[in-house]
């Protein structure tokens, strides 16, 4: 239907180029007459891609422009391969040559964007940060905040860019339906015009933030991602997989596209990142209460869970990204993810004592005492400064985040070995 639209638009780009060209003519002209010629039709077609691309691929290829598809370094025969899916022959080879045009890097397909060294195993992981299979004992704040979540290596593999044989990529495999598109009178649609206008942080946190309110929002009447009252089932786990990953892949491409850091709070405390970790509660969701409904359900949490909490350890309930790596065996990742994001949690939060409980309970036997002293310890520091749980609600979740501990320390290390942790977490509580 668009398609003689299209073609028009073409015609009238070429027309342009072909003024364009006189300039162009004099700066090559030294080479000869038939090389201008072909430089010209070259330009002519690299700009009728780029109109094909947003028109045809851009539903799904978030960065609109193809940028992804240049920074991976897709090669032409399997740009060729899978355009031709979407649109003409000819249309495939202009797109190809507009590709061929955007400035990047490529740094490979196998390359999982934000991806830094692998560790083979939960025990490596822990050698290669702590020196040892062990939680040091005495390790405090200032050394755990030292350390940079996303700068170590783990045993996890994170989501390639692409991945044609499964869903362990980026891609969304479903455009954005359009529900969200037109949504509150085309809300989504008119950030994501601001934004190809004008690709700044905060132009693409406003349209990740309109996606999450599409997908997460009582309002919204797209909100597939909601848990239903009174339990962790989602109303269509694998709608809200897809359009949380369509989230992801645009807040990492505009990150990759301006060079920008994950890490770094852009405004306020919702980051591009905390879209990659809501990937990770889809595929969660659908572990534990749609059995069979998404393909690589649990490597999907611990991946997507993983590769959001790197960047912003103190922003997410250690309950649920611990949980998955506990889940496929990764325990040390999970006292340390629990740990880690104690350090940074906001003054007055009940999060610290949840932290402390999830360390005591996945922590494996042998890292036990070490990792609950040091739980305790920065509950204690905190205490000291005035930062414990503030309003009732805070205050009755950390007193009951630290009865369960005491609980797990009981039935885990035995009444006699248990008494002096205990006995400081009963302190803490206030008994
Ligand atoms: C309906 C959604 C959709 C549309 C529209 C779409 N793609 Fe894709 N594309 C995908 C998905 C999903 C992947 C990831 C691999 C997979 O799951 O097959 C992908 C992957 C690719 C790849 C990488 C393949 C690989 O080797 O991993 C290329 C190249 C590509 N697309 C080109 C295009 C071009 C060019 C267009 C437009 C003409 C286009 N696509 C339109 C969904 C789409």
């Amino acid at each position: 239907m668009s398609r003689p639209a299209r073609a028009g638009a073409g015609l009238l780009l070429s027309a342009l180029a072909l003024t364009a060209c006189d300039a162009r003519e004099e700066a090559t002209a030294v080479a000869a007459p038939g090389d201008a010629q072909s430089l010209m039709l070259a330009d002519a077609s690299a700009r009728r891609g780029a109109e094909v691309f947003r028109a045809e691929c851009a539903s799904c290829h978030v960065a609109g422009d193809g940028f992804d598809l240049a920074h991976f370094g897709f090669p032409d025969s399997t740009i060729l391969r899978r355009a031709v899916f979407h649109v003409s022959q000819q249309e495939a080879e202009d797109i190809v040559a507009h590709i061929e045009r955007i400035p990047a890097d490529a740094v490979g397909r196998s390359t999982p964007p934000f991806e830094t060294e692998r560790a083979a195993d939960d025990v490596d992981f822990a050698v290669r940060l702590f020196g040892e299979d062990a939680w040091p004992a005495g390790v405090g704040e200032e050394e755990l905040r030292a350390i940079d979540p996303s700068r170590i290596a783990a045993a996890v593999d994170l989501p390639l860019w692409s991945d044609e044989s499964s869903n362990l990529d980026w891609m969304p495999d479903r455009p954005l339906p359009q529900a969200v598109l037109d949504g509150r009178d085309r809300w989504v649609q008119r950030l994501l015009g601001r934004y190809r206008r004008d690709a700044t942080d905060e132009n693409a946190l406003a349209v990740s933030r309109a996606l999450r309110w599409h997908y997460f929002a009582e309002a919204s009447p797209h909100a597939v991602c909601r848990p239903e009252q009174g339990g962790g089932a989602i109303p269509d786990p694998l709608e809200c997989f897809e359009g949380l990953r369509w989230a992801a892949a645009f807040g990492a491409n505009h990150l990759l596209a301006t060079g920008g850091d994950p890490g770094e709070d852009i405004e306020g405390s919702t980051r591009l990142p905390d879209t990659f970790w809501d990937v990770g509660q889809a595929a969660r969701a659908a572990t534990l209460h749609h059995e069979g409904e998404l393909e690589n359900d649990l490597e999907n949490w611990v991946s997507w869970h993983w590769v959001g909490w790197i960047f912003a350890p103190q922003n997410h309930a250690s309950v649920y990204t611990a949980g998955g790596l506990s889940r496929t065996g990764l325990r040390r990742h999970a006292t340390f993810v629990a740990l880690r994001s104690l350090v940074d949690r906001r003054v007055g939060s009940a999060h610290p004592a949840k932290d402390l409980r999830n360390a005591a309970f996945h922590a494996p036997r042998p890292w036990l005492w070490n990792a609950v002293d040091t739980g305790i310890g920065m509950l204690e520091a905190r205490a000291g400064r005035g930062e414990g749980p503030s309003g009732d609600e805070a205050e009755v979740e950390f007193a009951e985040a630290l009865a369960v501990t005491e609980e797990v320390l009981l039935r885990r290390l035995g009444a006699e070995r248990a008494a002096p942790l205990v006995e400081r977490v009963r302190a803490l509580r206030g008994v």
